[in-house]
């Protein structure tokens, strides 16, 4: 059975990597964590040459071997044991805009992938009404516009589109 710990920590036993002393690590997960200390104490090699170095390595032992064979070899760090360790993106300390508007998610492009799923599985409410938006066919639009007593004239604008094309069956 799964330990419950497994949703909540990323525990991580005997990182060894550059100048870390055999460290074991529970790391509390949908939190926003901060590893601090001195220059060249180990927080680069802590994050990101075990942690997202593991995490790219089982991402990329999850691909097919026609997929890895164009990826290269990851080598596993120097660490006894990680668990509970989700998909990791990793941005390194460089200032790479100098856009004040940028975030985490422009920077890494998430943000654009984020916008198209949302579109995809997002349900849109009516600010005014609560009420969810729906798309309705042309009659449906008439009887409700007919049935708004106050609206006397009204234009059904939309964007012109080509005729569509039959698909030819050349079989
Ligand atoms: N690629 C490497 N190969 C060998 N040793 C390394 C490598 N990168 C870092 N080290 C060594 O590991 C130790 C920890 O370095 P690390 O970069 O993890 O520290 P840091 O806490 O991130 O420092 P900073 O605050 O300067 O970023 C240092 O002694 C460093 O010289
Ligand atoms: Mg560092």
């Amino acid at each position: 059975m799964a330990d419950n710990n497994d949703k909540k920590y990323i525990i991580i036993k005997g990182a060894k990597v550059h100048n870390l002393k055999n460290i074991d690590l529970k790391i509390p997960r949908n939190k926003f964590i901060v590893i601090t200390g001195l220059s060249g104490s180990g927080k680069s090699s802590l994050a990101f040459n075990t942690l997202y170095a593991e995490g790219q390595r089982r991402y990329v032992e999850s691909l097919s071997s026609y997929a890895r064979q164009f990826l290269g070899r990851i080598h596993k760090p120097e660490v006894d044991f990680i668990k509970g360790i989700p998909p990791a993106i990793a941005i390194e300390q460089k200032v790479n805009t100098r856009n004040p508007r940028s975030t985490v998610g422009t920077s890494t492009e998430i943000y654009d992938y984020m916008k198209l799923l949302f579109a995809r599985i997002g349900k849109t409410y009516s600010p005014k009404t609560g009420k969810p938006v729906k798309s309705r066919v042309l009659q449906m639009l008439q009887i409700i516009l007919h049935r708004l007593k106050q609206v006397q004239n009204y234009k059904y604008l939309r964007p012109l589109l080509p005729q569509k094309t039959e698909l030819k069956n050349n079989s």
